[in-house]
């Protein structure tokens, strides 16, 4: 009966060897268990005979299912399937679980299980219309390879072993510089944590100033990533809208005092909306009297297109309330991988001892590099020279938006900021983006940004910043032909 399996399934014409076509069916049959622990298998002489196979290709599959543990061989008497299978009772539950979640969900943890249910994140990271992403093709990458080239000819061993927590030196000095003045943030580089990017700032603040049950608030709607990064830590998540003058929480919402608020005030993501001066200050006093820490994530606010640049929330904290995330996924590349978080003075000593225990600080050569380019004008001019550009861009796809749909199309309370402008449409939002993407078009469903589904407002999410000029209008046009929109 083996023999009849694999006879059928064994290609003669297949550009695989038949050595390893042997192997990977035997393989088959026993994970499947249509070969069961302890079954014996033919001789190599009768395998090779019955099959119509040299000896030497049957025991090439031989060895190799032994050296990987699928058989045993026990001198004189033969090979046998070894006991590698899970109890049967273990296979039953995973499978009755997978049936519901998937392949292999069943093996995860009900939070693992949860965060893979949730995922947000894209496949594809480049062209029209990527939210969140920024022209990374027109980055000057010579000045930054004379950069690395430098600082590669003395690399101390300092820059080689795991790195000192906290973050390079002269990156926090240039960092402190220049979030004081482009920011104006309050802060000394002693209090700067260097992290990979904010997610990882937010995962470290979640696990230093929250417990499982504890209560964070979301902007409703927010960012999705973060939602999924407080579901996972076992937060009780609550979103509260926002308005055109950012989170708006109703006096009775703090009742259930959160333990953290976190909020985009400079350019609240996606709506755009800014944080008026009385929100800001009214969050503040009562993050105080509630004794909760504020989370502003100030992921893109290098962006704006006109008015004058926004101080920060930090800045205007004088209890010591707020830790401040920025990135330099927007600013220089999102590879890099690489963010800040500037704490209240008392924090900063036990967040460097939990960076450093938790995922050991790395990067330090980036961080080398990162320095210099900041410290030598190359940062502000890259920041300067692309705000022109995505402004154009941004004016670009209005203008289209405008001539093809009419006004009012966009939403209202978008600032003139960020890398992104959220489209108002009527429909089923989700069904427009795999519109859009069967026409190699990426755009995001406003609706995922919410929590409550009862709350969502279809749109979609269209990035113009990794657009060339030229390529807005004609892509816009397929997406407009993709998703049936009309005036
Ligand atoms: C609001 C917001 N925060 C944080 C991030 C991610 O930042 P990072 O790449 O540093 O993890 C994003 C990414 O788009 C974002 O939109």
């Amino acid at each position: 009966m083996l023999t009849d399996l694999l006879l059928q399934k064994l290609e003669r014409d297949a550009p695989l060897p038949k050595n390893r076509q042997l192997y990977l069916l035997l393989r088959e049959l026993i994970l499947d268990g249509t070969l069961r622990a302890g079954n014996r298998l033919p001789t190599t002489r009768e395998l090779a005979k019955d099959l119509g196979l040299s000896r030497n290709t049957v025991m090439y599959a031989f060895e190799q299912l032994l050296a990987e543990g699928y058989v045993t061989a026990r001198t004189g008497s033969g090979t046998y399937v070894a006991d590698t299978r899970p109890e049967d009772s273990m296979r039953a539950e995973g499978s009755a679980k997978s049936a519901g979640g998937g392949p292999g969900v069943g093996r995860l943890s009900a939070r693992g299980a949860r965060l893979v249910g949730q995922a947000g994140a894209l496949s594809v990271q480049w062209g029209a219309f990527v939210p969140g992403v920024p022209d990374v093709t027109a980055f000057p990458y010579r000045t930054w390879t004379r950069i690395q080239n430098k600082v590669w000819r003395r690399p101390g061993p300092q820059w080689l072993t795991y790195g000192q927590s906290g973050g390079h030196e002269p990156l926090r000095v240039a960092l402190a510089d220049y979030l004081k003045v482009a920011r104006s943030v309050d802060c000394e580089p002693g209090q700067i944590v260097i992290t990979h990017g904010i997610h990882q700032a937010i995962d470290l603040i979640l696990c230093m100033l929250s417990d499982p049950g504890d209560t964070a608030w979301i902007e409703e709607p927010g960012y999705w990533g973060i939602r999924n990064l407080l579901n996972t830590s076992g937060l009780a998540v609550r979103a509260i809208p926002v308005d055109d003058e950012g989170l708006n929480p109703q006096p009775d919402d703090w009742n259930a005092s959160p333990r953290l608020v976190f909020v985009t005030p400079s350019h609240q993501y996606p709506t755009g909306a800014v944080m008026s001066l009385a929100r800001r200050r009214a969050l503040l006093e009562m993050a105080r009297q509630h004794d909760a820490w504020v989370v502003e994530d100030d992921y893109d606010s290098e962006f704006r297109y006109g008015g004058r640049p926004l101080a920060s929330l930090q800045g205007l904290d004088t209890a010591g309330r707020v830790l401040y995330v920025g990135t330099f996924s927007k600013t220089v590349f999102p590879s890099m991988r690489m963010g800040y978080l500037v704490l209240p003075k008392p924090l900063v000593e036990p967040f460097r001892v939990a960076l450093s225990e938790l995922y050991r600080a790395g990067h330090q050569l980036e961080q080398a590099i990162l320095a210099d380019f900041i410290a030598e004008g190359h940062f502000v001019a890259h920041i300067r020279r692309m705000r022109l550009l995505y402004g154009e861009r941004r004016e670009r796809l209005l203008d289209g938006i405008r001539s093809e749909l009419g006004e009012g199309r966009v939403l209202s309370h978008d600032s003139q900021a960020g890398l992104h402008l959220v489209l108002k449409l009527d429909g089923d939002d989700r069904a427009a983006t795999e519109a859009a993407r069967r026409a190699g078009l990426v755009v995001r469903p406003l609706s995922q940004y919410y929590q409550d589904a009862a709350r969502a407002r279809p749109g979609l999410l269209l990035g113009y910043a990794g657009v060339p000029e030229k390529e807005i209008m004609p892509a816009l046009q397929k997406l407009i032909g993709a998703i049936g929109a009309d005036r």
